[in-house]
C-alpha cells in the first residue's frame, strides 16, 4: 500500500480493529479509527495515539455524522458491532442498527471517495451449519428469532447491503472471519478463548457447555489480520471465509489452555440453546484469491494470549 493511503477503521478500538490499525501504520498509511467504545478499549491504542498519522473519533457509526469531515479516504474497513455472544445478546438493537445502518454508513463513505471498502461479516452467517466444511457458497442454517439472531441476521444483511453496493459500482469486499484470538480480546469479553485464558489463570474452572464436543476453527489475530489486508489489497467482492482449517473441541481447546496457563480444571455445565455444534471453513477461494492461509500453530497463539493476559490483565 502506498504511503498516501487515508484508511477509514471502523471498530478501530476493538480487538481486531486495534491489530489491524496497528499493522496498517506500520506499513506507512494513515488510519483514522470511529469507535464508540461500547465494547472497545482506548488501552488497545494506548501505543498509537501520539503518532500524528493516527487518529481515534469517538463516535458512533449508525449515525452518519460519525463519518462527516471525512475526506481523501482510500479505504475503508467496517468493523464495528459489538461481536461477543455476550456483547451481541445484550446490546441486539445496536447490533442490528450496527450491521444495518453502521454498514451502510461505512460503504456510502467508500462510494462517496471512490475508495476501497472492505467488511466483516462472520462465520455465524452459516448457522449451524448443514455442510461441513463452510464453502462460501454454503447458504447456512440461521434461525432469524433465535437468541443470537440480531447478530447472525445483522451480518447476513451486511452482506446484502454490501452486495448491493456492488452491483451499483462500489469497490466493496466482504470477509467472513471464523473464531479469531489473540491479544486485546478482554477477559470479561465472554469469547471462548478469552474466557478460558481468564479463568485458567486465575486457577478456575472452564466451564463446557454441552459437554465440550461442539468444535471450533480458531485463527491466530496476526494472521487473520494478513488476510484482511489482502482482501483490502485486492478488487475482489468475495464473500471470502478467513479462518483456520485446524479443527478442535471445545473441550480439547480447554485442556490446551489449562496445560499452557500451568492452572485451571474443566466442568461440564448445562447445554445451551443454539450451540453452534461444527464450525470449520473451506478457504480455498482465500488461498486461490488472496495466496493467503492461516499459519500460526494454535499452541504459539495460546502462548501469546495467555503472556499478554498475564502481563496486562495481571
Ligand atoms: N473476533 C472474531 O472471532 C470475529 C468473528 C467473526 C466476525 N467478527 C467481526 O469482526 C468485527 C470485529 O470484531 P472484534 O472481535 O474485534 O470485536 P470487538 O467487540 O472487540 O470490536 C468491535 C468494535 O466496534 C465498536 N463498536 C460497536 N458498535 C459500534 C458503533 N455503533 N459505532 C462505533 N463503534 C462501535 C466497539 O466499541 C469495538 O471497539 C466485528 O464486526 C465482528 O462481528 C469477529
Amino acid at each position: 500500500m502506498s504511503i498516501r493511503n487515508h484508511i477509514v477503521v471502523t471498530g478501530g478500538a476493538g480487538f481486531i480493529g486495534s491489530h489491524l490499525c496497528r499493522a496498517l501504520l506500520a506499513h506507512g498509511n494513515r488510519v483514522t479509527a470511529i469507535d464508540n467504545l461500547s465494547t472497545g478499549h482506548r488501552e488497545n491504542l494506548s501505543d498509537l495515539q501520539a503518532r500524528p498519522e493516527f487518529r481515534l473519533a469517538v463516535a458512533d457509526v449508525t449515525s452518519p455524522v460519525a463519518f462527516a469531515g471525512l475526506a481523501e479516504v482510500t479505504h475503508v474497513v467496517h468493523l464495528a458491532c459489538p461481536a461477543s455472544p455476550k456483547a451481541n445478546t445484550a446490546m441486539p438493537l445496536e447490533t442490528i442498527r450496527a450491521t444495518s445502518l453502521g454498514t451502510l454508513n461505512a460503504l456510502e463513505l467508500a462510494h462517496r471517495n471512490h475508495a476501497r471498502a472492505v467488511i466483516a461479516s462472520s462465520s455465524e452467517i452459516y448457522g449451524d451449519p448443514q455442510v461441513h466444511p463452510q464453502t462460501e457458497d454454503y447458504r447456512g442454517n440461521t434461525n432469524p428469532i433465535g437468541p443470537y439472531s440480531a447478530y447472525t441476521e445483522g451480518k447476513r444483511l451486511s452482506e446484502a447491503a454490501a452486495a448491493a453496493h456492488h452491483r451499483t459500482g462500489t469497490n466493496v469486499g466482504v470477509v467472513r472471519p471464523f473464531n479469531v484470538y489473540g491479544p486485546n480480546m478482554w477477559p470479561d469479553d465472554g469469547r471462548v478463548v478469552s474466557s478460558f485464558c481468564a479463568a485458567a489463570l486465575a486457577g478456575q474452572t472452564l466451564q463446557l457447555h454441552n459437554g465440550g464436543t461442539q468444535t471450533r476453527s480458531l485463527v491466530y489475530v496476526a494472521d487473520f489480520v494478513t488476510g484482511l489486508t489482502a482482501m483490502l489489497d485486492s478488487d475482489e467482492f468475495g464473500p471470502v471465509n478467513l479462518g483456520s482449517e485446524n479443527e478442535i473441541t471445545v473441550g480439547d481447546l480447554a485442556r490446551l489452555v489449562i496445560e499452557l496457563a500451568g492452572s485451571g480444571a474443566v466442568e461440564v455445565s448445562p447445554g445451551r440453546s443454539d450451540v453452534v455444534t461444527v464450525r470449520r471453513p473451506d478457504t480455498t477461494r482465500a488461498r486461490k484469491l488472496l495466496g493467503w492461509e492461516a499459519s500460526t500453530p494454535l499452541r504459539d497463539g495460546i502462548a501469546h494470549t495467555l503472556d499478554w493476559m498475564r502481563r496486562v490483565v495481571g
